[in-house]
């Protein structure tokens, strides 16, 4: 069974490959340490047969944005600064790839964004993606590209709220 659950000592950093190598080294070398300063919260997916093996992995991340840069349409609904949640990083272990283990944890990224939208009040979701592939694996979640800067996409509350509802079940 699939289970994701906060990344501990107990799961084999070292072993995971996604084929972007900033991802594997942040993984390896930054990811536990920034769990435990709440800088930042990566999850890892796993196998419950083989719970050390890390078949893919999350960060979530908040942050502050300048509204400017968001599409007008959303720019003015906001004050100069607004506070978001950030999916910092998305992989998935290569020879795992495109089996929807993406998928899954995109809906859980979300779900846990959406707790936190509840609890401290958030404008939305944004990501940085590596490149035109990983922006397009974005955009089929409905995440929009800023005017200016492409490769970071917004997603705002109300598309989370129904993404949820719906990906959710
Ligand atoms: C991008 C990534 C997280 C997607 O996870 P995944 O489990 O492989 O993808 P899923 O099975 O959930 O998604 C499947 C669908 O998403 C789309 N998709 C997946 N990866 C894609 C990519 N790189 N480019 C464009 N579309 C992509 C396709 O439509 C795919 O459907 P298909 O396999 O039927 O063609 C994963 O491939 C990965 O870790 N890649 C290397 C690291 C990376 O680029 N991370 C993103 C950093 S911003």
């Amino acid at each position: 069974m699939l289970q994701i659950l906060l990344l501990t000592r107990q799961h084999n950093r070292e072993a995971f490959y996604c084929g972007e190598q900033e991802l594997d080294e942040y993984l390896k070398k930054t990811a536990r340490q920034h769990n435990e300063k709440g800088i930042s919260r990566t999850f890892v997916l796993v196998d419950t047969e083989k719970s050390a093996r890390i078949l893919g992995f999350f960060t979530l991340a908040g942050c502050e944005i300048v509204t400017a840069d968001l599409p007008p349409k959303y720019a003015k609904r906001y004050p100069n600064k607004a506070p978001t949640a950030r999916l910092a990083r998305l992989a998935v272990s290569v020879d795992r790839q495109r089996k929807g283990l993406g998928g899954i944890m995109m809906v859980e990224a979300m779900r846990r964004t959406l707790s936190v939208s509840e609890n401290i009040g958030i404008i939305g979701f944004f990501v940085d993606a590596k490149n035109q592939g990983a922006r397009q694996y974005y955009e089929q979640y409905d995440f929009i590209p800023l005017p200016e800067t492409p490769l970071t996409l917004f997603l705002p509350l109300v598309t989370l709220v129904s993404a949820v509802e719906v990906l959710g079940k």
